[in-house]
């Protein structure tokens, strides 16, 4: 089995978008995965199984050189098999060569998965912002020094 991680082309859009909607309460539409993967192309990255897209991750470099993790997310039946560390390791691993020395994320509280992988490689909550989601969920801050 072949695993890589890549940077997502426009071609990837559509399947990227799939495996969005099924992930999340309140996806992105496709216009804002299309405006990010502009904004900063070597941050938007895809892992293939076999020349398949089986997850993504979104970063992108906030004024004053604080990177942002914007989006991650597996393919539901593609889940707890290593693929979003891989992504993950990626992405940070970018954001280094970038001269980045803080990354930030949001995250929902009630999101165990997510939390768990990101404290795993090192991110502590640094506070909660009340009503972040649409829905009213709060998110917690998740940050990691480089
Ligand atoms: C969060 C997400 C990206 C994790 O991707 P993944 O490929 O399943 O993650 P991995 O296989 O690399 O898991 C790494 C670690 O994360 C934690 N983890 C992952 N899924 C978990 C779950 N369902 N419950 C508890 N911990 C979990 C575990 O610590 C796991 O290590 P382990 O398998 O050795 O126990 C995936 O669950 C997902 O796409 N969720 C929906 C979208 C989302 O919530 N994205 C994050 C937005 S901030």
């Amino acid at each position: 089995m072949s695993e890589i991680v890549r940077q997502a082309t426009e071609k990837d859009l559509n399947r990227i978008f799939e495996i969005e909607v099924s992930s999340f309460k309140e996806p992105y539409p496709k216009s804002l995965l299309y405006m990010y993967l502009k904004l900063t192309p070597e941050l938007f990255l895809v892992a293939e199984k076999n020349g398949n897209i089986v997850g993504y991750i979104i970063g992108l470099i906030r004024l004053g050189g604080l990177g942002h993790i914007v989006s991650l997310a597996v393919d539901p039946k593609e889940r707890r098999k290593g693929y979003g560390t891989l992504l993950l390791n990626t992405i940070l691993e970018r954001f280094k060569k970038l001269k980045v020395h803080k990354v930030r994320l949001e995250v929902r509280v009630s999101n165990v998965a997510a939390i768990n992988l990101y404290k795993k490689h090192g991110f502590k909550i640094a506070h909660i912002i009340k009503n972040f989601y649409l829905d009213g969920e709060d998110a917690y801050v998740m940050v990691k020094a480089l």
